[in-house]
């Protein structure tokens, strides 16, 4: 068998263990004699699925009862307009504008509402996180939205904004479950499960309860209310079964691997290897401000934009796959959430080292 150490951005590398686990239940999950790709969504099997999912989720969080825990599909995209068709009563929001996905989420919410842009770091092409203050957010808004982690430009909030009490809507895709993360401080946060989570086709949604009500804007499809999937329990339609089996088998693998304050460790001494390679060489530059790093995708370019085919190709020989940056930016981009173990770094930092050393000797 051939594994490669897998650095894209979603869908992304999964922990061995995890798929393992679900090669050997494939065939036959638990002496049901079928899979679970294959199983009713009604039946017990799965209901104890889904239900041990969503408890291992609060347990890993710390999620009180206040807030619902969905299982919904769409993925991040539906959510930018999910979240302003159910939450967008007095038809304005205010948006922290950090990237690519923060600029197409503030031009869905557009479709429902005012939208604010309340901070934008465009200007130095979204290197950095904005300073911000709750003197900034309209306190007569619905809500403030965020995008916590930027995957494409690798900036992360090191910090929960302080919006006076306004409540705050994040898209959390890239960096769920990476590190401890305060739910109190959110209305509702997304994600979509394909990165630092599990398999694509399946979209957290953590949410206050109070928040999830009939009062949609006009027009709202069933499937994108939020009450019915609260209602439903995540069941009100068939789910997408098999991805939130493998959610739950990784929600599992976290809680016996020490839970998030541990992953948050873990995650700090693989990004620390990569940006003090980084920052001790004269070939790679860090694009991201230092204050604004992203733990999760770490984004570089070399010098010279001419030796990017020879990194990436000597890269992929090496086992070393998903180097590129995203087409909208160029240059390099080495995620590593949470699956991607520390060894699997080591080895980008080597192959970097060695692709220096070799540049500078021709
Ligand atoms: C932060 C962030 N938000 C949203 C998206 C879009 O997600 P999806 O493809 O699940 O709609 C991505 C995807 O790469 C992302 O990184």
């Amino acid at each position: 068998m051939h594994r490669v150490y897998n650095f894209a951005a979603g869908p992304a590398t999964l922990p061995e263990d995890v798929l393992r686990e679900a090669a050997a239940e494939m065939l036959d999950y638990q002496g049901t004699g079928m899979s679970v790709m294959e199983m009713s969504h009604r039946s017990k099997p799965f209901e104890k699925i889904i239900g041990e999912a969503e408890q291992d989720l609060r347990d890993l969080i710390g999620i009180p009862e206040e807030y619902a825990v969905l299982f919904l599909q769409g993925g991040a995209w539906t959510q930018f307009a999910m979240a302003p068709m159910n939450l967008m009563h007095k038809g304005k929001a205010d948006f922290v504008v950090t990237g690519s996905w923060a600029k197409h989420a503030s031009k869905e919410a557009g479709k429902y509402g005012t939208v604010r842009v309340v901070a934008s770091s465009e200007d130095k092409n979204f290197t950095y996180i904005p300073k911000l203050s709750r003197d900034m957010f309209d306190q007569d808004a619905d809500y403030a939205y965020i995008c916590g982690n930027n995957t494409i430009f690798g900036t992360q909030y090191h910090f929960v904004p302080d919006t006076g009490g306004l409540d705050l809507v994040a898209d959390l895709s890239s960096c769920i479950l990476s590190e401890p993360l305060d739910i109190s401080k959110y209305a509702l946060v997304f994600a979509g499960a394909q990165k630092n989570v599990g398999p694509a086709g399946v979209t957290l949604v953590i949410a206050r309860k109070d928040l999830i009500t009939d009062q949609v804007f006009k027009g709202t499809p069933t499937m994108l209310t939020y009450k019915t999937h609260l209602d439903g329990k995540s069941l009100f339609n068939t789910p997408p079964c098999y991805a939130i089996y493998i959610c739950g088998k990784v929600f599992k693998h976290l809680k016996a691997t020490g839970g998030l304050a541990a992953m948050q460790q873990r995650n700090q001494e693989k990004a620390a290897l990569l940006y003090d390679t980084l920052d001790a060489s004269a070939l790679y530059k860090g694009t991201a401000q230092k204050d604004s790093r992203s733990l999760m995708n770490v984004t570089f370019v070399l010098n010279d934009p001419e030796l990017d085919a020879a990194f990436l190709k000597g890269a992929d020989a090496a086992g070393l796959s998903g180097l590129k940056g995203h087409r909208s930016v160029g240059g390099m981009r080495a995620s590593i959430y949470n699956a991607m173990p520390k060894a699997g770094v080591q080895a980008l930092v080597d192959y970097m080292r060695a692709f220096e050393q070799q540049e500078a000797k021709a």
